[in-house]
């Protein structure tokens, strides 16, 4: 998608049509360039799932990347916190990310939590219907909470950590994601395996 130009004619900022182009960029991969959008609970399986994922998409030769909540809040979003509107900025720099790499040609896959729906789909209409997977974690609350593997939800409960997703935040279900993992039943083979099939389905990304 093209970005909206009319806020930012007016601060005489010009875009530049950059001539390798996306369509020339794919061309290059061999496939198209997308977005993978995880989203779910802290504990969920989303880092898991998006790293195990990327490992199989690499080995049949796909251009991926994954950028992770935890690593990206370690760099480009170190200035943020877990407020809703922090929570609303980092979703939104990482929309803006993820297009840049589906622009150059690569499967970006993304692991926040991004709890928010209206955050969700900012991101979708910047990436368009098109070349958006919003991928659920569904495991519950009692179950991330049972695992609490970085001991978060301990700390949440103690009061220790302000704002905790599932605790002293909201998560807001989706409502209509193209893929529903449930991530507190399924193993991590089953659950990559569904995701390639819904992608050999839906698009052309065997090379
Ligand atoms: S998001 O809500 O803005 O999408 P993001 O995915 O970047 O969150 O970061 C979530 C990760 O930060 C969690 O997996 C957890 O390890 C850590 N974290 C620290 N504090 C919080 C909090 N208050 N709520 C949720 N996650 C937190």
């Amino acid at each position: 998608m093209n970005p909206d130009k009319s806020d930012i004619s007016k601060k005489n900022i010009k875009w530049h049509e950059i001539s390798i182009d996306r369509r020339k960029l794919e061309k290059m991969h061999g496939h198209k360039g997308m977005v993978l959008w995880f989203t779910g609970l802290s504990g969920s399986g989303k880092s898991t799932l998006a790293n195990a994922l990327n490992e199989a998409l690499h080995l049949r030769g796909i251009s991926t990347y994954v950028l992770d909540g935890d690593n990206i809040r370690h760099g480009l979003c170190k200035d943020l916190g877990f407020s809703d509107s922090d929570r609303e900025e980092n979703i939104r720099r990482i929309g803006e990310v993820a297009n840049l790499f589906m622009n150059a040609g690569i499967v970006a896959i993304t692991a926040f939590v991004s709890p928010f729906k209206v955050d969700r789909d900012k991101v979708r209409s910047i990436i368009g219907n098109n070349d958006f997977v919003e991928i659920y974690c569904a495991a519950n609350l009692s179950v991330c909470e049972k695992r609490d593997t970085k001991g978060l939800y301990k700390k949440a409960r103690l009061g220790e950590i302000k704002e905790f997703t599932g605790i002293s935040s909201p998560y807001e279900i989706p409502e209509n994601p193209e893929i529903t993992i449930d991530t507190g039943n399924i193993g991590l083979k089953d659950s990559v395996q569904e995701i390639i099939n819904y992608l050999d389905k839906r698009f052309d990304i065997e090379k």
